[in-house]
Formats: structure tokens, sequence, C-alpha cells
């Protein structure tokens, strides 16, 4: 199956190297204008500008009129909590009327509160559960997407979230990727032994996860009163002995030491970073390990947004991911991030495109599939309507500009 698309307005990032891009790097966004691109057997086989189009039409089995349209590769989530058994709009109301994350804590809620619901939902319902979640996400642009266990926090219930993400593997149009987050909080029983919750981890949970291939990464959610820095290295080597590099949830509510243990490390990725100050971010960007900021979980907590003007001036190489969840970014929309991380951390637009696609690729480990139009990846993309320019995508934030998506050369 041979595919041509004519009339693209604007091919946005073609590529034909694969960098993970730092600092300056990010602002450098390569298009061509008034484009066509050729798709064989759902992936990219060439492209170039209108004006050169010297191709026989009829050679194609199909032809596409993009009629104007802009053209980006699909944005590649790299940091979800897709699987879960229920919203927390409760707690939300409660957090309106005055009551803390504390006090919400206390009560059983948070984490807690969503692990207690998924420990009582079969596979099947959770799996239900999820694909529709993962199909709005794609037809919002959507093309990759990481997802955690995390809200199991038993032998059984992690290994059944984990279980759940392989299924939609097997079903999934995108590629996904697996992270075993058993490290998301300490369950109430083991509070104050600690020890025996990691004993849990390293000695009952990651062997069947070796054993089941049921994880790409390992993931910990690296806090006060979470699990401390020396934990988390703990928790991250015995996942590295299976093969799990780490992508760590660092610095969101305090200066917790959470970027430092991912540099030691060698993390892939040291997600959220609300909290940080210049030394952490001079060591970040000294290092290869990728700052995935979250801005729509600093929003919807109200908290001061990721510094990402001073981690890219400093030279980091930085991602935009939405970790939709529950309880702390409801939203797996990848548009409303990439506005938000213009509107709010004052991102360029090519900045934060570059965060959303290449390096949101590579914070992944799908660099080689996916974030770029270059030959020989998929054809995951999205077709946007009419736009002045490519800034009025994060400028116009309330408008869905996607006119369609397409995954591997299929329209859905
Ligand atoms: O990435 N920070 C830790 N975990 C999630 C939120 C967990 C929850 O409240 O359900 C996050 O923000
Ligand atoms: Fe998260």
């Amino acid at each position: 199956m041979k595919q041509l698309i004519t009339n693209i307005r604007q091919l946005v990032n073609v590529r034909s190297d694969n960098k993970l891009l730092k600092g300056t790097e990010l602002a450098h966004l390569p298009m061509i204008e008034d484009a066509w691109l050729t798709i064989e057997h759902g992936r990219i086989l060439d492209y170039g500008s209108m004006a050169e189009l010297v191709q026989l039409q009829d050679s194609y089995d199909q032809t596409i009129d993009a009629a104007g349209a802009t053209i980006l590769p699909s944005w590649c989530d790299s940091h979800t909590h897709l699987i879960f058994a229920a919203s927390r709009e409760s707690e939300f109301v409660d957090k309106l009327k005055g009551m803390s994350y504390a006090d919400i804590a206390a009560k059983g809620g948070g984490i807690l509160n969503s692990a207690r619901k998924l420990q009582a939902c079969s596979e099947e319902e959770l799996f239900q559960l999820a694909l529709p979640r993962l199909q709005e996400w794609m037809q919002l642009g959507t093309g990759a997407i990481e997802i955690k266990s995390g809200y199991g926090l038993t032998v059984d219930a992690e290994l059944k979230m984990l279980r759940v993400i392989k299924r939609l593997k097997d079903v999934s149009p995108i590629p996904i990727k697996a992270s075993f987050l058993g490290a998301h909080t300490y369950p109430i029983e083991y509070k104050d032994n600690h020890e025996a919750y990691i004993q849990l981890i390293i000695a009952e949970m990651l062997p069947v996860i070796a054993k089941e291939g049921l994880a790409d990464f390992i993931d910990v959610f690296c806090e006060d009163g979470f699990f401390s820095p020396s934990e988390t290295i703990r928790i991250c080597k015995a996942g590295a002995a299976i093969g799990l590099k780490a992508k760590i949830h660092a610095n969101q509510l305090n200066l917790s030491g959470g970027v430092e243990a991912g540099i030691e490390l060698n993390a892939l990725s040291v997600d959220h970073l609300e909290t940080m100050d210049a030394a952490t971010i001079a060591a970040l960007a000294a290092s290869n390990t990728i700052g995935t900021l979250l801005p729509t979980a600093a929003y919807f907590l109200r908290m001061g947004f990721q510094p990402a003007r001073a981690l890219i001036d400093a030279g980091a190489a930085i991602a935009l991911a939405s970790d939709f969840n529950p309880g702390s970014s409801p939203s797996g929309n990848m548009n409303t991030v990439v506005s938000m991380a213009c509107i709010q951390m004052k991102m360029l637009p090519e900045e934060a495109i570059n965060a959303a696609t290449i390096n949101g690729a590579f914070a992944m480990e799908l660099e080689s599939e996916l974030g770029s139009i270059t030959k020989g990846k998929r054809a995951n993309l999205i077709f946007t309507k009419p736009i002045p320019s490519l800034a009025f995508l994060p400028y116009a934030f309330g408008s869905n500009l996607i006119e369609r998506a397409m995954v591997s050369g299929t329209f859905i």
C-alpha cells in the first residue's frame, strides 16, 4: 500500500537524523512549506516540496489532498497513569472547599483511594475502562504513550495493572510502553515498615515482571513522605538488574533529591520538576537524563509551573507529557500540555512541539519509530484544521485544531 499526501501547508519536524534535543537545539523546528509526503506500508517513505513533485499520482494506491492542512508527527506522551478504576472528582470538590491534599490523604484519599478501587476491579473491567481513554487521546493526536502501574500496591494488583497494559499493547494501533511503579506510595500496613514493602517489590513483584516481560521501565515516586532517594536508588537498581531503565517522579512537591537520584542511576528521565533550584537545574543539564515537564499537573494542583526557561537556558533536554491520572492531571490532552507550556512556562511553540514529539519519543526509547517526519518512521501524523501559522496551535488554547489523526497511514 503506497500513499501520497499532497498540498501540505507546512510539514513540521522533518529530520534526517535522530538526536535528543538539548538547550538551544529545542528552538529549531525544521519544516517544509507547501509539501508532499509519501507513505508505504504505514511508514514514511519520502517527502519534498510541491514545486518539485514529479511522481505520477497514479503510481500510488491512494492520494490524499491535505488541502492546506499542516502536518505534524503525533504527540509522544511519555508519562501517563492511564489505568485506573475510578475518577476522583469528589476529592477535587473537597479541595475547592478548602481541604488540603494531606487532609484528603489522611481520610484515605489520594493514591490509596485509587488503589482500593483498583484492587476491587477485574483485569477485564480495567481493560474496558482504559480502551476508550486511549482512543480519546489518540483522536487528539497522541501517537505513542507510556502507561504506569502504581495504583495496585499489592503483588496481585500491581501485576494485574501491568497485565492490562500488556493487553492494551496487543490491541493498540499506537506503541505503548509500560512502567512498573509499585513504589508509588507505601500501603497503610507498611507505613512503619518500609523494608517489608521494598522486599515485596524486589522479591515478589520484580521476578514475575521479569518472567512475563510485563514492564519496559521502572518508576519510583521519590518525594518527602513517599520514597526517599536511597530507597529510590535501591528499588531502581533492582529494576536495572532485570533490564528496566528508570523513569522517576522527582521534585514534584519538594527538593526531594529525586533529580540527583535519577542522575546517579542514569535514568532515562526525571519527571515533574515543579520544585527545582539552581544546583539541581545545573546538575540535570550536565547529565544524559531527560527532564520531563508535566504542566497540566502543576496547573491542576495549583503549584508553580516547572522552570522550563531556566532548564533550557542551562542546556537540559526537555520533554513534555500529560501525566494523565485521576488525582493530579485528569486530562491526557497533549494539545493543552503544549499550550500550557507556552503560556505558563514561556516555552516557544517550536520548543514545546519538539519537547512533545521527538524528545517525548526519546523519553520512551521510541525515537527510531516516532517523534519526527523521518524516512522509515511510522506514519503517525496530526492533520490540523486550517491555521495561519504554527504558533496558532498553542495560542488558540481552547480550540480543537486537529482535523484528523493518522496512525500507521490510516485515519482513525
Ligand atoms: O504523577 N505524583 C505522583 N503520582 C501522580 C499522582 C497520583 C495521584 O494523586 O493519583 C502524579 O502526579
Ligand atoms: Fe505521574
